[in-house]
């Protein structure tokens, strides 16, 4: 198995994504840096992430022949592994997993020349969020009262990864897309992208091969985004 090869753990670091970037001269791909806490946790946008002991925090090294679909197949392990110990969360494109309508798990490539730093975040066993994070975002724990061990879905989620890493390299993509569909709560859903410059609304009819959202827009025309932050529209 590719995923955890080599294994970096810690009880505290700032953040394992930071951490795999002083690491990829050294580490081989499939390098993973799992933490206890994470005293800087990135999110997207430059914006912090609420990372105390309870949770999954983890940075895998990745060299992919192509890095538009990490975050999806990362979305679709994330998924798979919860789905598999009954907890039935969503993807909300294009990284943010979700269950009951909050957000318990986020996703963060990053770049760097032929690496991808690929890092993944799941709330799992945190009891109490900062009020100002309280409405949007839970954990596995809160929503159904049940404990799951870090180390376990720690092994299962490598071992997704693995199976999905290893269908992009073989460039199954259409198998990874069906997968995605099957896991989004995004598909028919009326959406409003806020992206650097604009806002665009519309309903999601699909994805396309390279991770993007395609869109229905209010005029009817087709609409393909690349990068934002995805809201449901409320009815
Ligand atoms: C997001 O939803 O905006 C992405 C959140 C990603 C959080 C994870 S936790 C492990 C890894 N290290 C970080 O500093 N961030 C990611």
């Amino acid at each position: 198995m590719l995923i955890g090869s080599k294994l970096y753990y810690f009880d505290e670091i700032d953040s394992t994504n930071e951490y795999a970037k002083t690491l990829l001269k050294d580490a081989p791909e499939g390098a993973v840096i799992l933490v206890d806490q994470q005293t800087a946790g990135r999110a997207r946008f430059g914006k912090k992430w609420f990372s105390p002991e309870g949770g999954l925090w983890m940075s895998v090294i990745l060299y992919p022949p192509d890095h538009s679909l990490i975050a999806i197949i990362a979305g679709i392990a994330v998924c798979k592994t919860l789905h598999m110990n009954g907890i039935l969360t969503g993807i909300k494109w294009p990284n943010d997993i979700m269950l009951n309508g909050k957000k318990i798990g986020g996703i963060l490539t990053e770049v760097i020349d032929k690496a991808v730093v690929l890092g993944i975040g799941i709330n799992l066993n945190i009891r109490k969020f900062p009020d100002e994070l309280k409405d949007t975002a839970s954990s596995v724990f809160l929503e159904t009262k049940k404990h799951l061990e870090k180390k376990n879905v720690f092994d299962m989620l490598c071992r997704r990864l693995d199976e999905c890493y290893r269908l992009l390299r073989e460039k199954q993509v259409r198998d990874l897309l069906t997968e995605w569909r099957h896991y989004t709560i995004l598909l028919g859903q009326e959406v409003i992208i806020e992206m650097l410059d604009k806002k665009l609304t519309g309903k999601v009819l699909d994805i396309s091969n390279d991770g993007a959202l395609i869109l229905m827009d209010q005029e009817g025309k087709i609409q393909r985004v690349v990068a934002g932050i995805c809201h449901l529209k409320q009815r």
